[in-house]
């Protein structure tokens, strides 16, 4: 049968406390809606349909690529109603999954096993919580079947009591769900339209309700404010450490590094602590990764090492090369392979040959370097000149002596040397050595000058 899954995704998230709407709140660097249109996305789902309402143009704007069909809430009058109003945009003849856009860590085969459960009758995920405050209650009958949800505002002393909680999933025909909305009332603590009363309902009807529970908690926990979000986002951080661990990767400590995005691996790579990993990030074979690093869109070649407090973004690294330690690769770097750039080095939109090195203190910027250049220690590539960006091209073999200030536009041609100090606005010759500095004298008879009394 087609499956058509309906996300929730219109309330405000109150007690978050922001002015984002609750399911744009990140987690692992990715909205909490994003993880759950995974989840969908992964049940090869016939239509998804996303309710929205709060924020309703900042959260479609922030999808605009994603195959989805939007409806809105205008008014949030409460989870039974948001699901009626995308009722239109699914078929009549097939089943329906119902997702929470803030319950965003459900793992697909769960979800899978909540369709296959539903059958003819009616499905909800639940869970047992130590702690299962805020959540819906999953009262069973003497029998233990399956009787209501009561939500904790509504809950008697004795009700507040149940440890099983109920995550929001729902899957059933899409006929049923039809019939029963229509039913729904909201005569409640919270006045809300709720969608957990379909339990009572199928009850009513005599219609088969299956409980399926899963284990992990972190699974079924929904995000209402910010201390939840904080707690659920360790837990994704487990869950990816644990993936890199399992994939051969070696990790100093699996509690002290952050992926938000996606991070590749080759074999053997190792990380130290305290690293950060931003958008997409690939680690060739062995690389390593000293403490406090932060990557974002990165790929680094294999054997390659990025040392300690290195700041990289939007770069390519070769392979065999020594980045850091405090170096920092801004948007358009590029690395050939076995360069070397070091401690206090900065380097933007600029590309590396082979074998080059920028081993201390230089800025780096529109820059074209060659293959065996050696930067001296405060080299400046001056590449702006208050109105418009210049580039400066050093050619293969190139001895840039310290402290040089290269005036672009500027071309240092093959074989150059550059003697310290210098200050290059003119296009040097091949294979000589270039020096632009003011003489050094030393005056005879020269006095220090002496304090006057006053
Ligand atoms: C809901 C369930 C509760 C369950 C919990 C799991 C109901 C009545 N209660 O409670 O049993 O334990 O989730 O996390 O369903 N939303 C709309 N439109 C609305 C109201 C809500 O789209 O009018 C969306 C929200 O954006 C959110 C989701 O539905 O993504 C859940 O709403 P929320 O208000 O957080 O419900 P809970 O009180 O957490
Ligand atoms: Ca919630």
């Amino acid at each position: 049968m087609p499956l058509d899954v309906i996300v929730l995704a219109a309330g405000q998230g109150k007690r978050m406390r922001s002015r984002l709407p609750k399911v744009l709140h990140a987690l692992g660097g990715r909205p909490l809606l994003a993880h759950v249109l995974d989840a969908a996305r992964a049940l090869g789902a016939r239509n998804t349909v996303v309710v929205h309402g709060h924020g309703a143009e900042q959260v479609k704007g922030a999808f605009a690529e994603e195959k989805i069909q939007w409806v809105l809430q205008a008014e949030q009058l409460g989870t039974g109603h948001a699901v009626q109003q995308a009722l239109p945009c699914i078929g009549g003849d097939g089943e329906v999954l119902i997702l929470y856009g803030d319950v965003p860590l459900i793992r697909p085969a769960s979800l899978q096993r909540l369709v296959s459960a539903a059958g003819d009758g009616l499905a909800v995920m639940t869970a047992e919580l130590d702690d299962p405050r805020g959540y819906g209650r999953v009262v069973r009958n003497g029998s233990g079947k399956v009787e209501r949800i009561v939500e904790e505002k509504d809950a008697a002393p004795a009700e507040r009591a149940i440890r099983e909680i109920n995550a929001g999933f729902m899957a059933l025909g899409a006929r049923r769900l039809a019939g029963w909305l229509a039913q729904i009332g909201n005569q409640n603590a919270q006045k809300e339209y709720y969608l957990t009363d379909l339990v009572t309902l199928a009850v009513k009807d005599r219609v088969a309700v299956s409980a399926v529970k899963v284990e992990d908690a972190a699974e079924v926990a929904g995000v209402n404010s910010r201390r939840e979000l904080a707690a659920l986002e360790r837990a994704y951080q487990r869950r990816e450490a644990e993936r890199l661990l399992d994939a051969g990767v070696s990790l100093a400590d699996p509690a002290r590094i952050d992926v938000r995005g996606s991070l590749e691996c080759g074999d053997d790579v190792a990380i130290d602590v305290n690293c950060v990993f931003e958008g997409r990030v690939s680690l060739g074979a062995r690389v390593r990764v000293g403490p406090n690093c932060v990557l974002r869109d990165v790929s680094v070649g294999a054997d390659s090492e990025v040392r300690a407090f290195s700041h990289l973004e939007d770069s390519a690294i070769g392979e065999r090369c020594q980045v850091g330690p405090y170096a920092r690769l801004r948007p358009g770097a590029s690395l050939a392979d076995e360069v070397h750039v070091g401690n206090f080095v900065e380097v933007k939109a600029s590309r590396l040959g082979k074998g080059s090195k920028a081993n201390h203190l230089s800025y780096i910027g529109d820059a074209e370097v060659g293959a065996r250049v050696n930067v001296g220690a405060g080299t400046i590539t001056c590449n702006y000149d208050g109105a418009a960006k210049h580039r400066t091209i050093i050619e293969d073999e190139c001895f840039i002596g310290s402290d040089a200030t290269l005036v672009a536009p500027v071309r240092i041609a093959r074989g150059s040397y550059i003697g310290a100090g210098s200050t290059i606005n003119k296009d040097t010759p091949a294979g000589q050595l270039t020096v632009a500095r003011a003489r050094q004298v030393s005056l005879p008879g020269w006095k220090p000058p002496k304090k006057t009394k006053t």
